[in-house]
Formats: structure tokens, C-alpha cells, sequence
């Protein structure tokens, strides 16, 4: 897919700004676990927080192939900014575009957008992973508000979120059926960041388990209405699934440029190891899986702003692009051989930092099952 110049600028301004302010930050972030709030506040000043928000919300008014330029790009940089920017528009931005009423988005989108607030969603629970539908967070109405009780587990900004997006159940169900989306802010009384998770990579990004104790949420806080909310938290993790997929390339494109170079400069059997067929074949199948990835991320990006289905082709976009970025981290170590291996060279991060995207917004496995299910839809 050719992009035209308003996103080729885009991706240009985006390039510069992750080259020069976030990639040299990047081991410093995985080291010490968290973005420096000097970082945050660039990416807001440059409207990354507010990317698609609409203009009349303060946000930059773009479209959702800008914002995945903007994840792919930024993901390059460091992973862990990627996945703050991601999770923050897709998740917790999004659906209050889509769902809120007007006061609500007159309310959440500004403090969003300019970056005042980062948003989180709130959907996964200790025993209701892949498995949504079966978590037993329950909002009770208490006449003008909900009072919402129950756990959530791996929640992607947990730590730094002033904003939730919260999947609980208004009518006790064993299926999807009685659930409801609200959003919640966390300094309510009862909201509590129980713990944040230490993991493989994404070192940066916090990944928190989250206690809701009577939280007390405002009636008009409800996302469009009663019992919708499996479906709005499905239709927000399509558009999330392209977020993902971005970060994977952005991943994948890092450990590729950096072993091309590596092998550029690194003299074996007296001459660079680039012009050894062995290490061209790794580079060439990774450079078809990062344009491969490529394709698919921006023709689900494209749907979705034209007001097409999606659903499959992001789940796609995530399938391939995932797996690619483990495959090409895995053959950037092998590039750089016993030097990849080490803390000294960046390709170890990139390894670990690839792995979430196959987990995340749905495994793998969830990824091929909504493409099967809507395949076997379409086919008579
Ligand atoms: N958009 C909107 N609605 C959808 C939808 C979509 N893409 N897909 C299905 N629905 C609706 C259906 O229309 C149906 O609605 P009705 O009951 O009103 O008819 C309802 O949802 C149920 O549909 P299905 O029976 O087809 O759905 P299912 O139960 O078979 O779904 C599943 C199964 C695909 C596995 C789904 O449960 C799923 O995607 N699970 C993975 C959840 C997930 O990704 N979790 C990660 C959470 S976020 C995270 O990782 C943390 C973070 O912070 C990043």
C-alpha cells in the first residue's frame, strides 16, 4: 500500500520525534521500569495522547492510519511508549468516542486527549482471561449511581491511568450477556492498584492488578446502555488488535534495521558478514514479513476509517504481525549471534518486548479463532 503525503508526513514527523526522543531512552526505560514523565509530557505536547480524539475535544482529528503510523513508529523507538500511546487511544479513548453521550465526551475527551489524563481498560479478571465473558466484576445500581465491586488483572497503564474503561456485570449471567461498560476514575474511592506485575519485556509499560471496592460510579458514566458491554469491549479490541499489530512491526522493523547494520559492520572470515548468503536469507524473509505486516496493519486501518468491517482483518493484521516480530527478534539475535545474546545489544529487548504482542488484546489462538469464525460466516 502507497501512503499519501499527509501520511507520509505524518510518518516522517513521527520518525524524527521517535529517533530523537524516545529510542536513546529506551534501555533506560526497560532498566528502570517506567516512562520519565518528561517523556509523557512530549508525547502530549506533540498531541500523540489525543491522535483521533475530534477536534471539537481537543484532540488532533486524524484518522486511524495515522495513529497506527504513530504506534508503528513510536513502537521503533521503545515498545513500552508504544504500548502507553496504544492502550491509551484504543482502549480508553475510543470507546468513549463511540459510546459516550455528548456530556460524557465533552467531560473524558479533553482531559484525554491533552494528555492530562491517561486512560486504561479494564476488562480481564484473575479467572476471565481469553475466557471475557465469565468475569464477575458486578456493578449494582444504587438508584443514581452503580456501585461496582470485583478484580481486574493485566491492565495495561494501570499505574499512571486517571481514566478506566470498566466491563462489569449489571445483571448476574453465566454468558456475556448481563454486561456493561462504565467509565471510572481512579482516584474514586475504592479504586485501588493492588500490584504491578514484573515481566519478560514491555519493562516500561505497567501491567497492574487493579481492586474495586463499592466503587461508586455516576449513572451518566454507563457506555451507551445496559448489557451492551461485551460488545463494545469486543468492537474496541478490533481497533485495539491494529494498535498491537503496529507496536509488533515497529518491534520487528528495530531488530531488523539493527542486525542489517550489525551484519554491515561485522567482519567474519575477512570480510562482513552481510555478504554471506546465510545471513542475506534471514534478512530478506525478515524484510517480506515486515512489509507483509505493513500491508495488513494499514488495510485494517483503512477499513476501519472507512466505515468498513474489520474485525477479521485486524485480527489478521495481529496474527501476522506478531508472530513475525518474534520470528525476526529471534533471527536479529541469531544475526548478531553471541553478541545478540547480551544486555550490551538492543536486539535482546526487542526479543522480549515482541513476546506480549502474541498474548495481548487476545492470544494468538483468540486471533485465529475470530478470523475462522467470521470466514465460516461468510462462506455458504
Ligand atoms: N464487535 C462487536 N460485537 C461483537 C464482536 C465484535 N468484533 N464479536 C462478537 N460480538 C458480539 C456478538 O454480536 C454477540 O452479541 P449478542 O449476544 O448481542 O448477539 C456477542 O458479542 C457474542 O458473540 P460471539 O458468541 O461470537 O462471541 P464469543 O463469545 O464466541 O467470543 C472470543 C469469543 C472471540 C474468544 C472473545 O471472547 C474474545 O475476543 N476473547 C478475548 C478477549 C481478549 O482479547 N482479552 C484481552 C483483554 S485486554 C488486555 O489484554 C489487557 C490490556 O490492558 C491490554
Amino acid at each position: 500500500m502507497i501512503l499519501e503525503n499527509e501520511h507520509l508526513e505524518m510518518r516522517d514527523l513521527v520518525a524524527k520525534f521517535s529517533d530523537a526522543e524516545v529510542a536513546p531512552l529506551a534501555e533506560s526505560i526497560d532498566h528502570n521500569g517506567e516512562i520519565p514523565a518528561e517523556l509523557r509530557a512530549k508525547l502530549a505536547e506533540n498531541g500523540f495522547m489525543g491522535i483521533f480524539v475530534p477536534e471539537e475535544y481537543g484532540g488532533a482529528g486524524m484518522d486511524y492510519l495515522s495513529y497506527s503510523i504513530l504506534v508503528e513508529e513510536l513502537s521503533r523507538g521503545c515498545a513500552s511508549t508504544g504500548v502507553l500511546v496504544s492502550a491509551h487511544s484504543s482502549l480508553a479513548t475510543w470507546p468513549i468516542i463511540t459510546y459516550g453521550s455528548e456530556e460524557t465526551k465533552k467531560k473524558y475527551l479533553p482531559m484525554l486527549a491533552s494528555g492530562e489524563k491517561v486512560g486504561c481498560f479494564c476488562l480481564s479478571e484473575p479467572n476471565a482471561g481469553s475466557d471475557a465473558a465469565s468475569l464477575t466484576t458486578m456493578a449494582v445500581d444504587k438508584g443514581d449511581h452503580y456501585e461496582i465491586t470485583g478484580t481486574k488483572n493485566w491492565i495495561t497503564n494501570g499505574k499512571e491511568a486517571g481514566i478506566a474503561i470498566v466491563f462489569a456485570k449489571t445483571r448476574k449471567t453465566e454468558d456475556h450477556k448481563g454486561m456493561s461498560a462504565f467509565v471510572v476514575e481512579t482516584d474514586s474511592e475504592g479504586f485501588q492498584v493492588m500490584k504491578c506485575e514484573d515481566k519478560l519485556g514491555i519493562k516500561g509499560s505497567s501491567t497492574t492488578q487493579i481492586n474495586l471496592d463499592k466503587v461508586k460510579v455516576p449513572k451518566e458514566n454507563l457506555l451507551y446502555k445496559e448489557e451492551k458491554g461485551f460488545s463494545i469491549g469486543l468492537a474496541t479490541l478490533d481497533g485495539g488488535r491494529i494498535g498491537i499489530a503496529a507496536q509488533a512491526l515497529g518491534i520487528a522493523e528495530a531488530a531488523f534495521r539493527y542486525a542489517a547494520k550489525y551484519s554491515k559492520e561485522r567482519v567474519q572470515f575477512g570480510k562482513p558478514i552481510a555478504n554471506l548468503q546465510a545471513i542475506q536469507f534471514m534478512l530478506a524473509d525478515m524484510s517480506t514479513k515486515i512489509a507483509a505486516s505493513r500491508h495488513l496493519i494499514y488495510h485494517a486501518s483503512l477499513l476501519k476509517d472507512r466505515g468498513l468491517p474489520y474485525s477479521k482483518e485486524a485480527a489478521q493484521a495481529k496474527l501476522f504481525a506478531s508472530e513475525s516480530a518474534m520470528w525476526i527478534t529471534t533471527k536479529a539475535i541469531q544475526v548478531c549471534a553471541g553478541n545478540g545474546y547480551t544486555r550490551e545489544y538492543p536486539v535482546e529487548r526487542h526479543f522480549r518486548d515482541a513476546k506480549i504482542t502474541e498474548i495481548y488484546e487476545g492470544t494468538s489462538e483468540i486471533q485465529r479463532l475470530v478470523i475462522a469464525a467470521n470466514e465460516l460466516k461468510a462462506i455458504n
